[in-house]
């Protein structure tokens, strides 16, 4: 029997004027974008922000559904709507915020077990990692350098394409 671990290294920032220009003005983009977002079920406001490798932002809300299963996270919408408008450009860096009545946002968020399945298969086929910046509308950010790096034992198109 052996035994093996899976450790990956994130940055903590304590604010945004800790980051670079461009990683505050993804966070800041998906800060504001949260204002768009359809949630009237949760009042849990998501936005997100990404960069394309040819520098443009595209943004992405979640959107909700009377029938709750049928709603959709910010990252998603996102990733569906890159992907249409840009299918031959990477997305190099996405931020993710989210603010709500219900409680301060002040502290990062990460994107759930689906959207990390989505955020894999966009790399994959990009072959391109992508930064995920991570903070609510104000307070500690965090940062790692691949959406990969989220979902340990993930399941791959190499599975399917033999
Ligand atoms: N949500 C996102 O949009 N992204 C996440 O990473 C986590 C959750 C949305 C889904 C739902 O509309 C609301 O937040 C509450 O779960």
């Amino acid at each position: 029997m052996k035994k093996q671990s899976w450790e990956f290294e994130y940055e903590i920032y304590d604010d945004i004027s800790q980051l670079t220009g461009d990683d505050a003005t993804l966070l800041n983009q998906a800060r504001l974008v949260t204002g768009k977002a359809y949630a009237p079920y949760s009042k849990f406001n998501v936005g997100a922000a990404a960069r394309l490798e040819n520098g443009e932002l595209i943004l992405g809300t979640n959107q909700e559904n009377a029938s709750y299963p049928v709603g959709i996270c910010a990252e998603r919408v996102l990733l569906g709507t890159a992907a249409t408008l840009h299918p031959e450009i990477a997305i190099t860096a996405m931020a993710v915020s989210f603010n709500t009545s219900k409680e301060k946002s002040n502290h990062p968020i990460s994107p759930c077990g689906m959207c990390r399945q989505s955020l894999l298969e966009y790399e994959t086929r990009f072959k391109k990692p992508i930064r995920l910046i991570m903070g609510g509308m104000e307070g500690k950010i965090f940062i790692v350098q691949a959406a990969r790096q989220l979902l340990p034992f993930a399941f791959t198109s190499e599975e399917l394409i033999k």
